[in-house]
Formats: C-alpha cells, structure tokens, sequence
C-alpha cells in the first residue's frame, strides 16, 4: 500500500459543496478584494484564538513580515530565533536587513529553549542589546513553545515576541494557570493558511492575531501600503492582503478545526501504540536531511559551523514528519509503521 506524506482530499470531500458554494458566492459578489469574507474571518479567529483582533494577510511568511515591519524592524537590528524552523522564520528578519539571532533549541520539544534564550541576551552588551528589536518563537509541530518562561525573558529585556504559529493553530499552553492558544500568549500571532496546514485554504494565505488595538490599525495600515486613504501614504508597506477566496474557503473549515485535531491526535496515539508493537518504542531515528539555520548557505556569513547548535543539527538529521492527516486509515499507519521497522530493525 502507498501511504502518501498527505492527502488533502478527505477533508474536502467532507465539506465539498460548502466550499464550492462559498467560492461561487465570491465569485458572484465581485467583491474581489477585502470585503465581508476577510472581516468574518478575522473575527472568527479573533475569537477561537482568544484575541481582540486579527488581520487576515497573503501568507504566513508576510504574516511574520508585516509584524516585523509594524515593529520598524530594519538595517543594524538584531530579531532573536530559533535555529530549527522553516526558512520563512529567519528569511523575513533578512528580507529587512535586519539580523537573525539563532537560538539553540530544546532537545525534546524542537522549539527555542528559554534558557538559551536568556543566556544570549545576557552574554550581549548593552549596544547590542538596545538593537535586539523582537523574539520569535515557533510553535513547531503543532506544540506550544515555552511562552511562560519566555514571556519573563522579554519582559525582563523589554523585547516584543512575535509567536510563530503557523503549525499550531489551535495549540494550548499554559501560562499563569490560564490554558491559552497560540497566537494570544506573545504580542503578535503570525499563522498560515498554506494548503498543507491544519487549517488550510486552496491557495496562499495567513494571518496575525493581536492583543492590542493600535497594533491592529499599524498592521491593516501597512497590509495596503500605509495607504490611510486613497493617494495618501503616511508609512510604507506593501501589498499584504488575503484574497476573499481564501477567506471564504477557511471560514467553512473553521468549525471543523477542533475535530480534525481530534482526529490526528488519536492518530498520534495509534503511531506510538504501533511503534511500541513493532519493537522500535524509543529508538525510531531515520536520516533526513534539513539543515538548521546557522548551517544554510545564505546564513553562512553570520559565522555559523557545524557543532555550534548540537540540539538542532541532531534534530535536522534525524527527524521524520510521519503522515497523521485526518482521514488516514489504520491499515496506512501500520503500513508506515512496518516500513519504519524493515528500515530500523533489517
Ligand atoms: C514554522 C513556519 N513558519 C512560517 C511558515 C510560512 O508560511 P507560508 O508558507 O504561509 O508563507 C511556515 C509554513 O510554511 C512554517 O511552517
């Protein structure tokens, strides 16, 4: 049996009709551009986030850009983050010419590891720590990085953090006793709408979740050009907008969301249920090359070398996405599982 890495197509089978009438609506209401679709979808995942607002944008990267540029982040500041990420985490802090920072990550959980976090900003001098202008965590694979800790760091050096949240809409973590989701712990939320996503539309897309109303109006401000009306441009920005179709589309998967990660988080409990069977509990490791960022050849000049980042260059060897989409069947997983024993064990 061929088990592909994914299958979009089960959770659109479900929801077909919805999402083909949605589209049609569009279509039909020549609203092409902003419009009623974007504002019901930014309210509805203002609230499913558990944020005051949210600014529905092209993708996750201009996510994470536009949050960067609303902060003035440019030549000669340093933004820190994770050394274990997709490249759209550091790539945005170049595209500004600012500096990325890598942060050695947790051996455990993939993401930034606080305590490092804290010793790079304590090992800077004081010039370069008035330049270190964000902190970007990422929520990888689905998992909350350690905002509590986190959020201590920056607001004992007084740094805004810009949660990365493109693999964990809908991730819970605890912070004061309260349980919160990504995207309402930090000062921004940046998500993807990426087909391959969790919450996935039919094309690019994203979305910044904000606490607070003035970051709201820098973000939708600089999302069409800083232009405040017409011909009138008080900052600069770019083209930044969600296209209505996308909205619409992710405005019928919403409600589905929760149920879906139901779905894969029963899968994940069958994948180790399996592996434990299968003689292979504790050891799974398969080569796969993705290199951490101190390593990428575009980053090369900021003086990285193999060694530096042990966690990460461990985790970038070793690491296997296992497909776990809603939809997945258990023969499927006990297909992957016995091709993961022949490779482990033979
Ligand atoms: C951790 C992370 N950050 C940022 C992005 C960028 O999102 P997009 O592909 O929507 O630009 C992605 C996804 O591709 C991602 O996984």
């Amino acid at each position: 049996m061929k088990v592909p890495l994914l299958d979009l197509r089960p959770p659109l089978e479900e929801l077909r009709d919805e999402i083909v009438d949605a589209v049609t609506q569009v279509i039909d209401s020549t609203r092409y551009i902003m419009g009623p679709e974007i504002d019901g979808l930014e309210k509805e995942i203002a609230e499913y986030c558990g944020t005051e607002d949210a600014v529905g944008v092209s993708s996750g990267t201009d996510a994470l850009l536009l949050s960067l540029m609303v902060l003035d982040v440019g030549p000669g500041d340093f933004v820190l983050t994770s050394n274990f990420s997709f490249f759209a985490t550091a790539g945005v802090v170049a595209r500004l010419n600012a500096t990325p920072v890598f942060v050695e990550i947790d051996p455990e959980t993939f993401n930034i590891d606080p305590e490092q976090l804290k010793m790079t900003l304590s090992e800077m001098d004081e010039e370069n720590r008035n330049r270190a202008k964000a902190i970007i965590p990422v929520h990888l694979y689905g998992q909350c990085a350690d905002m509590a800790e986190i959020n201590k760091i920056a607001e004992q050096f007084d740094i805004p953090v810009i949660e990365d949240c493109a693999q964990a809409i809908g991730a819970e973590c605890e912070v004061d006793g309260i349980k919160k989701r990504a995207g309402s712990l930090g000062d921004f939320g940046c998500f993807s709408f990426f087909p391959s996503k969790n919450l996935g539309g039919i094309g690019d897309g994203g979305i910044v979740t904000v606490n607070n109303s003035e970051l709201a109006e820098l973000l939708r401000l600089k999302r069409v050009h800083g232009g405040e009306r017409k011909y009138y441009h008080r900052v600069i920005g770019g083209n930044f907008r969600l296209d209505p179709i996308q909205a619409a589309v992710i405005r019928i998967k919403l409600p589905n969301l929760n149920g879906w990660h139901r779905q894969r988080q029963e899968n994940a409990k069958n994948y180790n249920r399996l592996f434990a069977e299968a003689g292979l509990a504790g050891k799974v490791q398969t080569p796969q090359v993705r290199l951490p960022f101190h390593l990428q050849e575009c980053f090369l000049h900021l003086g990285g070398k193999k060694g530096d980042f042990l966690v990460s260059e461990t985790a970038a060897k070793e690491v296997l996405a296992l497909p776990i989409y809603p939809g997945m069947t258990i023969e499927m997983q006990e297909t992957v599982v016995e091709q993961i024993a022949e490779f482990h064990l033979s």
